[in-house]
């Protein structure tokens, strides 16, 4: 199988045996506390999970400048984004060497890690402002992404951490949500050997149903897996668990038997393009997937990045030898009503845009608010119905 992101095997940092998390969870209850914000808390759960591979913590200002300056760490791994524990005040935490974090996200605000402190730092304005400029390209405060990581705090924690619980999401998605570990064993135990990973934060229509079956096909793989974010996103975009079900309802009529995977993730989403398109790839080798579908305005939000950006970036910036994992780059898909199909645009280069149904996702949003039905050549039936029942139970 393929190999985790710089290391032989998945660096999981959830602590797996009971008896010792459990002692963790007692000793954590007398350590200072900090309460986390929600990026920093969906970070530890990808530490936990072994998607991070192989970082094993949060990183110091030095790693995170050069991360995003150079996308490599302080001692040359290649990583895309920084990995931070940002707060706006450390004085709780006094002399101590471990602190207990908590989590922003569960009722009560339970303690979901350990971390062993390496350095307590501080960002100056300037660095974070270039850090901002570097990952999201913008320090527009209208990003979602951008405005969220400058209102995080200059403090930065640094240091290894233990995972002790993988927060709402083990409960919330329990048919969904999945480690890296568990993926990798479960390709293993399917026997794939090549495998498309396709990321996902909305329903999939028909486009994005046609994008797995022709990189399937493409790259002759074993299977998909359907890897969805199941973390925070900006209002308006669709609850995850509506989204679960209609991927779920879509792969269950229009896939054959046992050729795809569906799974999530929890990680809140960057909104970061480019950047955070490199950084899906590294979580889907880390899956064990060999191919990764990077597709049109990937990750990307507004018109902060252009519709390839997250494919070019493979060209420009990422080093050949940086991931195993090969992209598939996959052009503007959508219905063309002459060849009554869907199709990749650059397949269908006698076609203008007249020739294919197109609908932005605020055109779709309106539609499923005025009751109105999809077309059949954008969205499935079935998948439409269960987004039509949720458009009119919040109107
Ligand atoms: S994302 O923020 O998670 O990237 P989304 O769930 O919409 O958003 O997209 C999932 C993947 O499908 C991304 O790789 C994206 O580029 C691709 N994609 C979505 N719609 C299209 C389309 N019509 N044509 C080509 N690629 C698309």
């Amino acid at each position: 199988m393929i190999k985790p992101h710089g290391s032989d095997t998945l660096i999981p940092l959830y602590v797996e045996d009971e008896s010792q998390r459990k002692q963790l969870e007692q000793e954590a209850e007398s350590l200072p506390s900090i309460l986390l914000n929600s990026a920093a808390a969906s970070n530890a759960v990808m530490l936990g999970a072994g998607y991070f591979t192989p970082l094993t913590g949060f990183m110091n200002v030095a790693d995170a400048m050069s991360v995003a300056n150079t996308m490599h760490t302080s001692s040359g791994l290649f990583w895309p984004t920084p990995v931070l524990n940002l707060v706006h005040d450390t004085a709780l935490i006094g002399s101590a060497q471990r602190i207990a974090l908590r989590d922003p996200n569960v009722e009560g605000n339970p303690i979901i890690a350990i971390q062993d402190i390496e350095a307590i730092e501080e960002l100056s304005s300037e660095q974070i402002t270039t850090i901002t400029e570097k990952v999201y390209r913008t320090k527009d405060a209208n990003h979602p992404g951008a405005a969220t990581f400058m209102s995080l705090g200059n403090k930065v924690i640094s240091g290894h951490i233990q995972v002790l619980n993988y927060s709402y999401f083990r409960d919330e998605f329990a048919g969904t949500f999945r480690t890296a570990v568990e993926i990798r064993d479960e390709i293993g135990e399917r026997g794939w050997n090549t495998v498309v990973g396709f990321q996902t934060r909305n329903p999939m229509h028909r486009a994005h149903e046609e994008l797995c079956k022709m990189a399937q096909a493409a790259t002759n793989a074993d299977g998909v897996l359907i890897h969805m974010l199941l973390g925070k996103l900006k209002p308006g975009d669709i609850p995850a668990p509506v989204r679960d079900d209609a991927i779920r309802k879509m792969v269950e009529v229009y896939f054959p038997p046992n050729t795809v995977m569906v799974t999530g993730y929890g990680f809140d989403m960057l909104y970061a393009g480019p950047r955070e398109g490199v950084l899906h790839a590294v979580f889907r080798q880390n899956c064990g997937c060999t191919d990764f579908i990077i597709g049109r305005d990937h990750a990307g939000v507004g018109d902060y990045y252009g519709a390839f950006d997250a494919q070019t970036i493979f060209d420009d910036e990422v080093p050949d030898d940086a991931l195993d994992i090969a992209i598939f780059r996959a052009d503007h898909t959508a219905y063309s009503k002459k060849l009554n199909k869907v199709v990749m645009m650059r397949d269908a280069p006698d076609h203008s845009k007249d020739d294919f149904v197109l609908l932005s996702g605020t055109k779709v949003r309106e539609m499923l608010a005025a009751g109105e039905d999809l077309p059949k050549e954008f969205a499935r039936p079935e998948v439409a119905k269960i987004l039509m029942n949720y458009y009119q139970s919040i109107n």
